[in-house]
């Protein structure tokens, strides 16, 4: 017989529009929710998430797959990305991306990172009254994700078109989105292709050339494969990266004495930073598919269901952190937070992300005495999957 599990309805405006009081709800249930649009299964607590996250044979990855290739929208490269993979696939691709992350690309990036959030900063306090989201937070990422895989500048002002129709998929609902998605997919792999083609002809000092450098056991990674990779690469170093710039800023301004501080000591900003990244998750959920029967904290879950780890809630769960709706920087534990995922999947940007956003935090930090908000109320992204602001129209008062 099956359970009857309290439902709850995340897209329910009431519940978008104050998230925290029904995550803390869903988490004193004594088993998991069920939640609707999807009926998945939902863990709230940190425990649950965690348990789903850490065991890939029962909660597979592939669930990500299938919502990238919608019926109407037929083969996407992103599907078959590292992201949607499960032991043993994901162990040998992870291990061909993971070297082009490591510490030689993460450092051939630093001086650019900080070249470019000191320029994008100067202007942007220089013009004073500015919408942050066009004039900074999506730019810097945006950029990095162009150098770090060596693309041609002019070609930068295609990705948030890019970005915003791949975050579309799996909400798109009328013929025009369908029809530009399926566009979007066509124009990626014909350029992503050419870029391909380029790098083996003539490699370089770039992620590109990097992958089809890589070897493991005596394999490199196919064509195929690097694709699917750029494919996850290009949106994941954006959009997730951008909402965290993004909630910092909002933090600042809603927090002046932490800008304050940020000001007189540098070694502040990298905790401030993670506990935006705890407080406002740029990703609010994870989804995978149970591959068998599985029971979790008591709750029978049949197999081939979708289960959503709710990250947002994990992070504000009262039995890790203490006091868990205050925003206090420097906390315990407070880099413990499952806001870059946990265990085989752990995000490879999380490095990365982190040093984006230190940077640009330095580099407005050092030019601002404050940060006025020109709208009390954050207009956030709709839905839950990237959390953040839309646009972020704000006051810089220079120092
Ligand atoms: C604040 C920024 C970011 C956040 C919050 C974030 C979050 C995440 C999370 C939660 C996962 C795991 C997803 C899952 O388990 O299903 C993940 C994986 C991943 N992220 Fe990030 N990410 C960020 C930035 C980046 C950046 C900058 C890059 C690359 C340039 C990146 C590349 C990836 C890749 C390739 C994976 C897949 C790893 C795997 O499956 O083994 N991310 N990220």
């Amino acid at each position: 017989m099956e359970e009857t599990l309290r439902t709850y309805n995340l897209f329910d405006p009431a519940v978008l529009a104050d998230p925290h009081t029904v995550f803390a709800k869903m988490r004193s249930e004594p088993g998991l929710c069920r939640v609707e649009p999807f009926g998945a299964y939902a863990a709230a607590r940190y425990e649950d998430a965690a348990a789903i996250l850490k065991d890939p044979q029962r909660f597979s990855s592939e669930a990500l797959a299938i919502t990238a290739e919608p019926s109407w929208l037929g083969p996407n490269p992103v599907a078959q990305a590292l992201i949607s993979k499960d032991p043993p696939n994901h162990a040998r691709l992870r291990a061909l991306v993971n070297r082009a992350f490591g510490p030689t690309g993460m450092a051939r990036l630093e001086a650019q990172v900080r070249k470019v959030s000191e320029e994008l900063a100067e202007a942007a306090v220089r013009r004073r009254e500015v919408e942050l989201v066009d004039a900074f937070t999506f730019i810097l990422p945006r950029n990095v994700i162009g150098y770090l895989l060596g693309l041609d500048p002019s070609t930068f002002s295609n990705f948030k078109r890019w970005s915003l129709a791949m975050g579309l998929i799996t909400s798109a609902t009328t013929p025009e989105q369908h029809e530009e998605i399926r566009f979007v997919v066509k124009e990626m792999k014909a350029y992503l292709t050419a870029v391909i083609e380029a790098r083996r002809r003539q490699p370089g000092e770039d992620m590109v050339s990097d992958l089809l450098r890589a070897e493991v056991d005596g394999r490199n990674l196919t064509d195929e494969e690097i694709l699917s990779f750029l494919f996850l690469l290009l949106p994941a170093g954006m959009e997730t990266t951008s909402q965290l710039i993004g909630n910092a800023i909002i933090y600042l301004a809603r927090y002046p004495e932490h800008l304050a501080q940020a000001r007189e000591d540098k070694a502040h900003i990298p905790r401030f930073i993670e506990e935006v990244l705890r407080y406002e998750s740029p990703i609010q959920l994870n989804f995978r598919i149970a591959t068998q029967d599985v029971e979790l904290s008591g709750t029978k879950i049949p197999a081939g269901s979708f289960v959503l780890g709710l990250v947002g809630s994990a992070n504000r769960d009262e039995r890790v952190f203490e006091q868990p709706d205050r925003f206090l920087p420097g906390r315990e534990k407070g880099n413990q937070h499952l806001t870059f995922g946990y265990g085989i999947h752990f995000c490879l940007g999380a490095q990365l992300a982190r040093m984006e956003a230190r940077m640009a935090l330095e580099a407005l930090v050092s030019r601002v005495s404050s940060i006025r908000l020109r709208s009390p109320e954050v207009q956030w992204l709709p839905g839950y999957t990237i959390h953040g602001p839309a646009v972020l129209p704000v006051e810089l008062v220079p120092a």
